[in-house]
């Protein structure tokens, strides 16, 4: 079954990058001149996503403005002669269908997917995590979405995790069944070291069958008393096989202040207009 909807959270508090996230969604955040909610709904796009639809927290409005067509804009950026920023702009403003849906209260990324519950209907449909950046030549959805076509379930993004940072993500116990595949036997939220089951975290991206809206309405709350994505998972996978790929790609934690800067420099030495005067002055800075 094709997937043609995809979910992107982005109503979280975002307390890794306090104080900016007071007043402004981090989510809104750029890489170089891009914010990261546009970076999310290009990738959504670039695996033949066919509509999107952002959950935002009730009081923030900026996320919703920013794709809303702007049309002086584009008349201003006319009269200046600068057509080809004003078709970019233009693209911008239809790049997809998107539409919006408010979480009432922020209780975690579960809860999050659960509000789109009416928006995202009976079908398959994408969840992509606008604070997990992934630089790679094929979109890590493009390639998820060939898993989901040939081994017929949910698929997870996962990836290798340095020990010390285990205890921050979703973790998985794998059976490999392919290049990079695994099916997914169990799975942990936020492990401590002496019982997690293996190195593979859960990052930023997943395919998701319709059945995990029930499994996110029977948990309870779990870790930081938030309604975890990773326990509909557990109760989902009773009754379904959930497979995980590790994805092709170079994954940014750009939901922190260290790995946004990171990424901030790797997308930045590699841009048209500012990528050769960065390097130089990055030589001379280091
Ligand atoms: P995070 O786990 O990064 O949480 O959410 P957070 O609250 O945004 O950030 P920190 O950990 O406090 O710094 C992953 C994604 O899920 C969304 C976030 O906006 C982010 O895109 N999210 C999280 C929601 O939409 N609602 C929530 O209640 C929690």
């Amino acid at each position: 079954m094709q997937v043609r909807k995809a979910v992107i959270p982005a109503a979280g508090w975002g307390t890794r990058f306090l104080p900016v996230t007071r007043a402004y969604p981090k989510e809104l955040l750029p890489l170089v001149n891009k914010p990261l909610i546009q970076i999310a709904v290009e990738e959504a796009v670039a695996s033949g996503i066919e509509e999107v639809i952002i959950v935002v927290a009730a009081e923030c409005s900026a996320i919703r403005n920013y794709f809303r067509p702007i049309p002086e804009l584009g008349v201003l950026l006319e009269q200046r002669g600068d057509s080809s920023l004003a078709e970019e702009m233009r693209c911008l403003e239809s790049l997809v269908r998107i539409s919006y849906v408010s979480q009432c209260a922020r209780l975690g990324l579960g809860h999050a997917v659960l509000s789109a519950r009416e928006a995202l209907g009976d079908e398959p449909f994408a969840v992509i995590l606008p604070d997990d950046v992934v630089d790679s030549s094929e979109s890590a959805l493009s390639q998820m979405l060939r898993i989901f076509c040939d081994y017929g379930g949910s698929v997870l993004g996962v990836e290798s995790i340095k020990t010390a940072d285990i205890q921050r993500y979703g973790v998985i116990r794998p059976e490999t069944v392919g290049a990079r595949v695994h099916r997914v036997r169990s799975l942990i939220e936020k492990p401590s070291l002496d019982i997690t089951p293996s190195q593979l975290g859960i990052v930023g991206r997943y395919i998701l069958t319709p059945q995990i809206f029930d499994a996110i309405a029977a948990v309870g709350p779990g870790h930081g008393g938030e309604i975890q994505l990773t326990d509909a998972l557990s109760i989902l996978l009773e009754t379904q096989p959930i497979y995980a790929l590790e994805f092709y790609g170079r994954r940014f934690d750009v939901g922190s202040p260290l790995g946004w800067l990171e990424a901030q420099v790797a997308f930045g030495i590699r841009h048209s207009e500012y990528g050769d005067i960065l390097r130089q002055k990055l030589r001379h800075m280091v």
